[in-house]
């Protein structure tokens, strides 16, 4: 196996990182790396905004509903999805941009976002270094977005916390494979079972790493997917232009 299959396939989220700093130099390759992945339209709808600043993380971990590998890593970069930046250029082209406002617009920010997170974890961990990526950043939008200075046309869709790692995360278990890879149509045949089969690897799991309070994995989805976990994300965005009404 190659070194980049290697890496990817040993992926854990790690929450426990030293106070050893990042330095600017290998933060700045990282940054390069993710910034050299494709975008939707070569919009480049992404912008990061790096944060190394404890105070700053520490409101930051608080606003993402108190998580404190936010404030502990000692950089967190936040990832925006960037309609601003386009709207110049439509506005230097002597139009008015409007896809920020559909649903089409909004889907191809967020996935371009995605890649970006991936990029980022990708090159992070290839250097050593330990992520967690944060969707908390969502949980109060509009703090986050005054404290980051935001325009409008943009929307904080993740975070991701880097650092080096304190004490290493084990690896969770996947879903089996069969439910995930699908060779020319979908097959739903097999899915309960293997549900049923991975909730019970998910307990185990928890049990394993001490988790007392680990559920399996349709018990947590239950706890969250059966409402808006994070219901500012609607009005926000839309008071950011993003309406998704086309
Ligand atoms: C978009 C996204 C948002 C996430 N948000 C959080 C978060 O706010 N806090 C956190 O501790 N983990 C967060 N995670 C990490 C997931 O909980 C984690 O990826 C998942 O449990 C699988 O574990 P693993 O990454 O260690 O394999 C997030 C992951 C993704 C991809």
């Amino acid at each position: 196996m190659n070194e980049t299959l290697h890496l990817m396939q040993s992926h854990r989220s790690d929450r426990s990182y030293s106070s050893e700093p990042v330095s600017d130099v290998l933060l700045d390759e990282i940054i390069r790396a993710a910034q050299c992945g494709p975008s939707s339209m070569n919009g480049q709808q992404t912008s990061l905004v790096v944060v190394r600043d404890a105070a700053r993380r520490a409101r930051i971990a608080e606003l993402a509903g108190n998580q404190p590998w936010v404030a502990q890593a000692p950089v967190f970069v936040v990832i925006v999805m960037d309609f601003y930046k386009s709207s110049l250029g439509v506005a230097r082209a002597g139009q008015q941009q409007i896809i920020h406002e559909s649903v089409e617009g909004y889907t191809a920010g967020a996935i371009d976002a995605g890649i970006t997170l991936g990029n980022l974890m990708t090159a992070a961990r290839s250097c050593g270094l330990g992520v967690v990526p944060i969707g908390g950043v969502r949980r109060n939008p509009q703090a986050l977005i005054d404290l980051l200075e935001l325009p409008p046309c943009t929307f904080p869709l993740a975070g991701l916390c880097v650092g080096y790692v304190a004490q290493a995360a084990p690896q969770k278990p996947r879903l089996a494979m069969a439910s995930y890879r699908h060779d020319e149509h979908y097959r739903r045949d097999g899915l309960p079972e293997m549900i049923g089969d991975y909730d019970a690897v998910m307990v185990k799991y928890w049990q394993e790493i001490g988790r007392a309070d680990g559920v399996s994995w349709s018990a947590n989805l239950a706890n969250f997917f059966t409402k808006v976990y994070f219901p500012e994300v609607k009005t926000v965005a839309a008071k950011q232009g993003f309406l998704n009404d086309k």
